[in-house]
């Protein structure tokens, strides 16, 4: 075997940067999956919706396929231009992404420094770590409520003189719990105005499905500073495999500045084509969350029932302490039941799963498998 050869210079790339995890992971083979095609397993790891888009955004990509010899709207006009019609935002406010996962890491860009502070929850999204490590800053991490809450009191006494970015995540992945917009306004209320707060609101559409709060006009009314809310078509619009998220900034300069970091053409033509057709069927995405909902309340009892202790989730996922090890109840979940579950790779949740809801077929093999795992 050649060893590898040496780094072209000790400071290319950044030491920060070398540090950093490759993003993701092998294909699953059969010996780990109990000799099963890999194509056969039920994914119920990656909070993905087990339904197809609606069939208008699966016409409308086909079509779009056709005309792929040509670049797509760098400006996303059509789609901004829903957008903002439908949530009442300006639309030269609107900025889209390659899945909101690019906002995440771009906003991380034109904020942070190397020694700046991150403020985020504890367990919450991973990419909020990349967001600062790629930029050599430090992550402070606030644990949550036992709702699975973000902790808006305990993030703004977290927030420093070196903090200049907040991501807020409601609902909260990996906990589920989401906050009404007291508690928003509280935290928006409270940072200061060289400080971006970043709302994450992947799971919005499921956190209004459950009753809660929406929570733009009330941010907008309450903060003076900068703030930008995420969304995505990646969930409820089960558009997770085109990457189209979109940002709702507080100012055209705000919006401007994500515009001058993306690359030109960062929402593909097909992608654009299909996330405006999702949005103009509504039926299809509510049939969808209360077919969530419905799966997630039988996988919380199921989860009860055998000695596990959820979060109360509002969203398509449910994180769970288990009375065995997280690691060892994954991956006989796989091997012997051909059910893939994640496990929340943060320090002090080693005994908790995650288990993103599906179809209801899946929620039986589900939790057969774990009565038999836990037993
Ligand atoms: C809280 C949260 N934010 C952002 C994302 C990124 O979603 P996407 O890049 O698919 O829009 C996810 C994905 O799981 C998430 O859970």
């Amino acid at each position: 075997m050649t060893a590898s050869p040496p780094l072209p210079s000790p400071t290319i790339p950044k030491r920060f940067i070398q540090d950093l995890p490759t993003p993701g992971w092998p294909p699953i083979q059969r010996d780990v999956a109990g000799g099963r095609d890999p194509a056969t397993i039920r994914r119920m790891n990656l909070n993905e919706s087990p339904f197809p888009p609606s069939p208008g955004a699966i016409a409308a990509m086909q079509e779009a396929v056709t005309r792929v010899n040509y670049y797509p709207d760098p400006k996303w006009r059509d789609l901004t231009a829903a957008l903002s019609a439908q949530t009442g935002h300006p639309q030269d406010q609107i900025v889209m992404g390659c899945g909101s996962d690019e906002l995440i890491v771009s906003v991380g860009r034109f904020c942070l420094s190397p020694d700046d502070e991150v403020v985020v929850g504890n367990p919450s999204f991973g990419s909020y770590n990349k967001a600062a490590q790629v930029n050599g800053a430090k992550v402070v991490a606030v644990p949550v409520r036992q709702d699975g809450a973000c902790d808006v009191q305990g993030m703004a006494e977290a927030v420093t003189a070196r903090t200049r970015l907040v991501f807020l995540a409601t609902p909260n992945n990996p906990t589920g719990g989401m906050l009404s917009s007291e508690d928003v306004v509280r935290l928006a209320k409270a940072l200061p105005d060289d400080v971006l707060l970043v709302l994450d609101e992947a799971y919005y559409e499921y956190g209004i499905h459950a009753g809660g709060d929406d929570h733009l006009k009330a941010v907008a009314a309450a903060r003076n500073g900068p703030w930008v809310s995420f969304r995505t078509f990646s969930k409820a619009y089960g558009l997770a495999g085109m990457r189209v998220g979109y940002g709702l900034s507080n100012s055209v300069e705000l919006a401007d500045t994500f515009q001058k970091m993306r690359s030109v053409f960062n929402v593909n033509a097909v992608a654009q084509a299909g996330a405006l057709a999702a949005l103009g069927d509504r039926d299809h995405m509510l049939s969808i969350l209360e077919r969530t909902r419905i799966e997630r309340e039988r996988i919380a009892a199921g989860l009860i029932r055998l000695g596990c202790e959820p979060y109360p989730s509002v969203g398509n996922f449910l994180a769970a302490k288990t009375p065995k090890p997280a690691g060892a109840v994954v991956e006989a979940m796989l091997a012997d039941h051909g059910v893939l579950i994640g496990r929340l790779m943060v320090p002090g949740f080693e005994d908790y799963i995650r288990i993103t809801t599906a179809t209801s077929d899946d929620t039986d093999a589900l939790l057969t498998g774990l009565a038999a795992v836990l037993a």
